[in-house]
């Protein structure tokens, strides 16, 4: 038997690979748009996370411990404020020593101040009058200002503690760590 004839391959249809671009409807410009949104909040999103991580929101305590100088530094009988702002104390000396007053006013925290013409510290909020040994005297305030710890360093400066208060109104001011004398 003589063979089949080899049928001869049929012809490839012509693949066109040349991409026209179809002009693009209202309906693609849509959703072109709010992809773009989409990734573009996505992309400030994912910066903020970045720059939170980068930069952390951290606030800055001043340190519980601090030395305020030497004794001889502090005038007798006045009120010290260089460490009002920094720290938060006064220091005040008087005829036998040195103690720290919170700058807290007992009231609802405000921060009074020292009216050295009228020898006492007045709160501007509502009124509180304290008198320079810290004790309340006008005002809403129901107790005295309160003290810290004061003591000696090694170095001889003045070392305030704001770890361990003192309160007047519970007798704690007979505490010898809540006056220094010197
Ligand atoms: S907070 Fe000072 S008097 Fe009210």
């Amino acid at each position: 038997m003589a063979a089949a004839a080899a049928k001869p391959a049929a012809p490839r249809p012509k693949v066109q690979l040349v991409w026209e671009p179809k002009e693009l409807h209202r309906r693609d410009w849509m959703l072109v748009a709010s992809w773009s949104l989409f990734a573009l909040s996505s992309l400030v999103g994912t910066l903020f996370y970045v720059l939170r991580y980068l930069f952390p929101n951290v606030t800055y305590e001043p340190p519980l411990q601090f030395k305020a100088g030497l004794p001889t530094e502090f005038a007798p009988g006045r009120v010290d404020e260089r460490f009002k702002a920094s720290f938060g104390t006064w220091v005040v000396r008087n005829e036998l020593g040195l103690y720290a007053l919170s700058t807290v006013c007992t009231h609802l925290g405000c921060t009074p101040n020292w009216l050295e013409g009228e020898q006492k510290f007045k709160c501007p909020c509502h009124g509180s009058g304290f008198r320079k040994t810290g004790i309340n005297f006008e005002g809403p305030a129901p107790r005295p200002l309160e003290r810290y710890r004061i003591g000696l360093a090694d170095d001889g400066q003045v070392m305030i503690d704001k770890s361990a208060k003192f309160q007047g109104e519970k007798g704690e001011w007979a505490n010898p760590e809540s006056f220094l004398y010197v």
